[in-house]
């Protein structure tokens, strides 16, 4: 058992890359996870799992593909919550930020099929450990 607290403020700080992860916690079978946000992230779909985002800083948005094809973009500021329900497609952006995540250990961040390139600043990852 751990028994040193995580610092959100802290841990953000103490990496840059955006759209990468760490792994702040896990409990029973779900991570929370914090990452910066910055620029556009890429379409995916989680087809097994909703996904929970708390803005922690800054703007977050998220594009979402409704069921005629179109798409409508959530914009969440510091303290907003929102679930992209699972099955959804959806693309998030940001022009600056964090977040925190909560998600079931293994969620890979690019979805279980994305559309087109994955962008250079997004790390198609399960998350990383803190340090
Ligand atoms: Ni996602």
């Amino acid at each position: 058992m751990k028994t040193k607290p995580v610092n959100l403020t802290e841990a953000l700080a103490s990496f840059d890359a955006v759209y990468s992860p760490r792994i702040v916690a896990r409990m029973n079978d779900y991570d929370v996870r914090i990452a910066h946000t910055r620029g556009e992230h890429v379409w995916h779909v989680h087809d097994d799992t909703d996904e929970f985002f708390l803005v922690l800083d800054g703007r977050f948005d998220i594009a979402i593909r409704d069921a005629a094809g179109g798409a409508i973009t959530v914009v969440l500021h510091k303290g907003d919550t929102f679930v992209v329900p699972k099955g959804t497609e959806h693309k998030p952006s940001s022009p600056g930020g964090s977040i925190l995540m909560f998600e079931p250990s293994g969620t890979l961040t690019t979805g279980d099929r994305h559309q087109g390139e994955i962008p250079y600043s997004v790390d198609s990852t399960t998350g990383h450990e803190i340090m």
